[in-house]
């Protein structure tokens, strides 16, 4: 049977940089919606562009569009023995659909590790965050800096700031973090599938919680 782990936890807690590893570590597929919609935006397509125009507010993009943005990522065969969803689900509804998608393929939500920080601590992680233009890869100016300014240590590419990383986008992308992605928290602890992780550790020892947690499951 599939493995389907879901990394919750808000903006900057280091969702992605964990799944990164975990993805390496276990050979899950890595599913990032927020990748997802910039690799449209980058390509121009349509449902990029529209995409975009929610992530520059930091507000959520429509359910509807990034519920069938998932199920097609699904369906690819890297992720026929499960995936690291990163960024997904966002909303109740959001969940409803993935645990019908998930017994389509004979899966279901294994395991829900909760990624905590204080809102301090998250708007400084945001703020000095550098990402690969080519793939993606995380770094940080003062807690994770690449070997050399600018330039990415695993694929030679360019770093750049994202657009929605600008001080009062983040502090919209929490606000509404609060109030459309906390609900999934008590949707997964009833469920029996939450594990709360301390975030504020470094990032050697929240991976070590995390496979933990992952092997114990
Ligand atoms: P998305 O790209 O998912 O952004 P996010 O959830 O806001 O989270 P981030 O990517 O900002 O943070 P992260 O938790 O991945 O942290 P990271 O590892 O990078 O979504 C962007 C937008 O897309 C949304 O606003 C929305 O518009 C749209 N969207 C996406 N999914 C959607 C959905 N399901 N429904 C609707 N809309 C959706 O780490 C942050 C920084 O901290 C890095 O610099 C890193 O190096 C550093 N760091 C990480 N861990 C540590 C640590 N332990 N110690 C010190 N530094 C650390
Ligand atoms: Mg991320």
């Amino acid at each position: 049977m599939a493995t389907f782990i879901v990394l919750l936890g808000p903006p900057g807690a280091g969702k992605g940089t964990q799944a990164k590893i975990l993805a390496e570590k276990t050979k899950l597929a890595h599913v990032s919606s927020g990748d997802l919609f910039r690799e449209n935006f980058k390509k121009q397509t349509e449902l990029g562009r529209l995409a975009q125009s929610y992530m520059d507010k930091g507000e959520l993009v429509p359910d509807d569009v990034t519920i069938k943005m998932i199920k097609d990522r699904l369906t690819q065969p890297d992720c026929q023995a499960g995936a690291i969803l990163d960024g997904f689900p966002r909303t109740p509804a959001q969940a409803d659909a993935l645990e019908i998608m998930l017994a389509d393929f004979n899966g279901q939500v294994d395991l829900v590790p909760y990624i905590t920080a204080s809102e301090e601590t998250l708007v400084e992680r945001i703020g000095g965050r550098w990402t690969c233009r080519a793939q993606g890869h995380i770094y940080h100016q003062t807690f994770s800096p690449p070997k050399q300014a600018g330039v990415c240590d695993l694929d030679g590419s360019e770093l750049y700031q994202r657009e929605d990383d600008k001080a009062e986008t983040v502090r919209n992308r929490i606000r509404v973090y609060f109030e459309q992605t906390m609900p999934l928290v008590e949707y997964y602890r009833k469920a029996g599938k939450l594990i709360e992780i301390d975030g504020m550790q470094n990032v050697e020892k929240i991976t070590e919680r995390l496979l933990d947690a992952l092997n114990k499951k």
